[in-house]
């Protein structure tokens, strides 16, 4: 098994830090709107009611914003401490509160981080998947090769009638998402959800390095029943 294997799979993270989830949401209420990114199109304003989530940055180009790191400063740490990182190789901490009139599928698609390190802060479970995959034709293994897949369209490198689903225990939790060799698109089986996820994006030099290698294989080991793994078409 190698990492290419591996489309799914809970991370062995040290346990969360104690934090409030009603501050978060205070924060993220009091940031979201008045949020404007430099040169980074924030979906959740252009898309509408087709997108899951209220995009909020705790930090971008390496520098946290709105007070997040003073306000939160355990989960601050952990965000880069829990993989083994330095705060200075952080990018981006984009916090994604599910809407709350949000129900369904979302869109299909794979995010641009090639690390794919995802955490979710609530989770509120109802019965049924938080997370939809379909995996590809082949394993890519870069981006670059990956190329850029149809947003709202069919892709032929997606392969049919087959979907995973991922069922994530309440609460917080962490996990790697691949984002070369599958697509996935958020799914809510009710409105009114409480669910916060996280991507964490490290500093581009990281992302050829598999630096996170070690710490996936061992998960995928210890998870070992909730492990997605890319299968070939049949
Ligand atoms: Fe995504």
């Amino acid at each position: 098994m190698d990492v290419t294997d591996i489309l799914y799979t809970p991370l062995d993270l040290p346990p969360f830090p104690k934090f409030s989830t009603d501050e978060l949401r205070q924060w993220i209420q009091e940031c979201h709107e008045r949020q404007d990114v430099h040169n980074n199109l924030d979906a959740s304003k252009h898309l509408g009611s087709l997108y899951p989530w209220n995009v909020t940055y705790a930090k971008q180009d390496g520098k946290w914003l709105n007070n997040f790191e003073n306000l939160f400063p355990a989960l601050s740490k952990f965000f880069h401490e829990a993989y083994g990182f330095e705060d200075s190789d952080l990018d981006t901490v984009c916090i994604l509160p599910l809407r709350q009139d949000f129900t369904g599928t979302g869109f299909w698609h794979s995010d641009q981080d090639p690390l794919g390190l995802r955490m979710y802060l609530e989770n509120e479970n109802v019965e049924g998947a938080s997370l939809l995959i379909k995996p590809l034709d082949k394993k890519y293994k870069t981006r670059d090769e990956l190329g850029i897949l149809p947003r709202f369209g069919p892709s032929e490198k997606v392969q049919k009638d087959v979907v995973y689903e991922v069922k994530s225990p309440t609460g917080a939790s962490s996990h790697f998402l691949n984002n070369m060799s599958c697509v996935h698109a958020v799914k809510s089986n009710d409105v009114n959800l409480r669910r916060i996820a996280v991507v964490i994006g490290i500093k581009r030099q990281y992302n050829t390095d598999n630096c996170i290698n070690e710490l996936i294989l061992r998960s995928a080991e210890k998870f070992k029943d909730s492990v997605i793994f890319w299968t070939a078409p049949k």
